[in-house]
C-alpha cells in the first residue's frame, strides 16, 4: 500500500464512475475522520485514510453480484442471503485486494468489518466501523454528536454505541439484524465494563 497521491486520484476517479456524489461525500467524510481519529489514538493516519477512502467500493454493486462474488469464496448465511447489501463490506474488500492491490490486512479487515463489525476486531477497524456511521453527512442528531465526542476518547466504547444506534435504526424499521452486529457489541461491551470495572469480571458475565 503507497500513500501516493496519484494512486487515491485513481481510487476516486473510479469511485466517481461507480457511486452517486452524495455517497462520495459520504466516503471522503469517513475517510478524513478516519484520519483523525487515528491520530487521536496513535494509529497510523495513512492506513485509516486509505481504509476509509476505499471502505465502500461496493456499495453499488447489484445483489446479484454480491451473492455471487461471496459464494465464490465460502457458504452464505440466511440473514446474508435474504440481505445481500450487508455483503458489500466483505466485496469491498476483495476489490480492494483484486482492483488496487491493497495487500494490508489490516486495511483489507477494517475494509470487510465496517457494516457488521467483528468481534475482537483491531483499532483500525474500529475506526472505519466508527467513522462510517458517525462522519459529518450523517446528520447531527444529538445521539451522534455525543457518540462523536466519545470516538476521540474511547474507542471501545463508541464501537457499542455505534452498534446500538444500528440495532435501533434496525428495529424500529422491522428489519433483520444480523448476529454479527450483536456479537460485536457484546464483545465491545464486555471490554468497556471491564476496563472500567475492573473487578467486574463475575458481574459482567453474571448480567449477560
Ligand atoms: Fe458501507
Ligand atoms: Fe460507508
Amino acid at each position: 500500500m503507497t500513500g501516493s497521491p496519484l494512486r487515491r486520484e485513481e481510487v476516486l476517479a473510479w469511485l466517481e464512475e461507480q457511486v452517486p456524489p452524495p455517497r462520495i461525500r459520504h466516503i471522503l467524510g469517513v475517510e478524513a475522520m478516519a484520519r483523525e481519529l487515528a491520530a487521536c489514538h496513535g494509529l497510523d493516519e495513512q492506513k485509516a485514510a486509505w481504509a476509509g477512502l476505499l471502505h465502500d467500493l461496493a456499495k453499488y454493486f447489484p445483489p446479484e453480484k454480491l451473492l455471487q462474488m461471496v459464494s465464490e469464496k465460502r457458504e452464505l448465511d440466511e440473514i446474508e442471503r435474504a440481505e445481500p447489501h450487508i455483503l458489500h463490506a466483505e466485496v469491498g474488500s476483495r476489490v480492494a485486494q483484486e482492483r488496487f492491490q491493497v495487500r494490508d490486512p489490516q486495511i483489507l479487515a477494517a475494509i470487510a468489518n465496517h457494516t457488521l463489525g467483528q468481534p475482537g476486531m483491531d483499532p483500525l477497524s474500529c475506526v472505519i466501523f466508527i467513522a462510517d456511521a458517525l462522519e459529518p453527512s450523517r446528520g447531527n442528531h444529538s445521539e451522534l454528536q455525543q457518540l462523536r465526542q466519545l470516538a476521540f476518547t474511547d474507542l471501545t466504547k463508541t464501537v457499542v454505541g455505534v452498534c446500538d444506534l444500528s440495532l435501533k435504526f434496525l428495529l424500529d424499521r422491522n428489519q433483520l439484524i444480523h448476529p454479527r452486529t450483536l456479537m460485536t457489541r457484546n464483545y465491545f461491551l464486555m471490554h468497556s465494563l471491564e476496563i472500567s470495572l475492573p473487578q467486574a469480571d463475575s458481574v459482567v458475565l453474571g448480567g449477560l
